[in-house]
């Protein structure tokens, strides 16, 4: 762990940042002296756990206090043994090094004796998901009849691994990631105390970075400052962690969009020369996109569709997949991006889903281009008279699904044919079967029909793929190529 987030530990329960609900039930429980004898801190990692659990041993063994106290001072000798780690009685284990059922056991012996020293024994457990079964058994024994003076807390960043066994006998407290305004407030304060001089969209990026982990947020700042040597600006966090900021990524996609690649890649040629690596482009492009789709489904901008996002993000997946092996990786990132650029557009798609006979609604900021000419009066009659077979056709089927298929094929006479294209495999057994009631039904309508042919049809390999890239459905169909 790095120095500053070391340094700027919490020492008591007024430093804490966050987590004020744990806060309060904690302090409670001292306060009314209702301890429990087995506690479970489960949360993501740098969110205050091992902190929160210091300081509640602190609460259970403040010498500057006449008994267990939701004060703990921060500052008398058994506060401050606590926090080194050197009191006798609050013993820390982290579960990752010491696995094994040779630790418990001794645990098991050491619970029998009464605290040297403070009020209660504690054990706190770090990483308790990783204790092997032997372990957690042995465990378990001492958790059904754990003597009075002893407090057991274990922390996990993954409870699930825990077995139920054991945790049916903790109290648990969820331990959330620390909010951006925390984050924030917490490293003004870090900086102001260091003084560190820091711009606050610096601050802000560093949040965000972190995800929620005020350890990482803290380690973070110290780096990027140890980096850039005196103001920590947003563009020294974004150089530090290979971060492209939104504006240059935006007006990338949207050349991409435009299908204006050479443009995209001089923006890729400007990042690369700046020192970002292919792998951070792809990062940085996966969670802008992200974000840009948010933004479209939440209508906060409509300059691009839901549809083009969706494709370059399947892009991009196959962009990491792809440079994680290769020897090339920035060969991959420009065919990637040149690919991207190439991809249909808009109105192409409302095309060829029509064609093909799928569900395409374009979404907001969609507006496909009205078509060239209208389609010739000779061909919407054929098509007419196509649905007209098909719905003969399918009156005379009763199975209700083998009917259904039906409106996805089509129907036409070529001289004295009756041909059924169609995608249904169940369609062609059940007319095989029915040919010859067929050929007499279309000629008592007097269609000149001598012959049926059935033509079953696989869907091209390439449209499936297609269908896959641009997240269409097959109408009537379970999915995207579904064969
Ligand atoms: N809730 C919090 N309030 C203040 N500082 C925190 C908090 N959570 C984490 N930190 C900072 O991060 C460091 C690591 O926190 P820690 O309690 O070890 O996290 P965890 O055990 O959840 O991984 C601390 O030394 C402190 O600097
Ligand atoms: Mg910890
Ligand atoms: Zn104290």
């Amino acid at each position: 762990m790095s120095s500053l987030a070391v340094k700027y530990r919490p020492r008591t329960f007024e430093d804490h940042v966050g987590q004020e609900p744990i806060v309060k039930a904690l302090r409670n429980a001292l306060r009314l002296k209702r301890i429990s004898s087995a506690y479970l801190f489960a949360g993501p990692r740098g969110v205050g756990k091992t902190t929160t659990a210091r300081i509640f041993a602190k609460g259970l063994n403040c010498e500057a206090s006449d008994d267990i106290t939701d004060r703990p001072c921060g500052k008398c000798q058994a506060c401050r043994d606590i926090e080194l780690g050197r009191h006798p009685d609050v013993i820390e284990i982290d579960a990752a090094s010491n696995r094994g059922i040779d630790e418990i056991r001794a645990i098991r012996e050491s619970v029998k004796y009464l605290p040297s020293r403070g009020r209660k024994k504690v054990y706190i457990i770090d990483e308790a998901h990783m204790l092997t079964m032997e372990a957690f058994n042995a465990l378990l024994k001492t958790l059904e009849e754990p003597p009075e003076h002893v407090v057991f807390i274990l922390a996990t960043t993954d409870p699930h691994r825990i077995p139920p066994t054991i945790l049916s006998r903790l109290q648990k407290y969820e331990f959330r990631p620390i909010s951006p305004f925390d984050i924030i407030r917490r490293l003004q304060f870090i900086a102001k105390e260091e003084g560190i001089e820091v711009e606050d969209r610096a601050l802000q990026e560093i949040a965000r970075r972190s995800e929620g982990s005020l350890r990482d947020a803290i380690s973070m700042l110290e780096q990027v400052w140890v980096f850039s040597g005196e103001k920590v600006t947003y563009e020294d966090v974004l150089k530090f962690v290979g971060g492209i900021d939104p504006e240059t990524l935006d007006r990338l996609v949207i050349h991409i969009r435009k299908g204006e690649s050479s443009e995209a890649l001089s923006i890729l040629d400007e990042l690369m020369t700046r020192g970002v690596s292919p792998q951070d482009f792809v990062r940085e492009l996966g969670n802008h996109l992200n974000e840009m789709l948010r933004a479209v489904l939440e209508g906060r901008r409509s300059d691009i569709t839901r549809e083009h996002i969706l494709m370059y993000m399947n892009n991009v997946l196959k962009m990491e997949e792809v440079i994680r092996w290769s020897q090339t990786p920035r060969l991959w990132v420009e065919y990637y991006i040149t690919r991207m650029s190439l991809l249909p557009s808009t109105v192409d798609l409302t095309e060829i889903a029509r064609k093909y006979n799928l569900t395409y609604t374009p979404s907001v900021g969609d507006k496909p281009a009205p078509r060239q000419s209208p389609p010739p009066q000779e061909k919407k009659e054929k098509r007419k008279r196509e649905d007209d077979l098909a719905l003969l056709l399918a009156s005379r089927i009763r199975k209700a699904p083998v009917a259904g298929t039906v409106k996805e094929s089509r129907v036409f006479i070529e001289g004295k044919k009756l041909i059924i294209r169609t995608r249904s495999e169940a369609l062609k057994k059940f007319l095989e079967e029915e040919k010859e009631e067929l050929i007499s039904a279309y000629k008592e309508l007097s269609l000149p029909v001598e012959e049926v042919v059935i033509d079953v049809q696989k869907t091209h390999p390439g449209l499936l793929r297609l269908i896959d890239e641009l997240d269409l459905k097959e109408v009537g169909r379970g999915g995207a190529g579904g064969d």
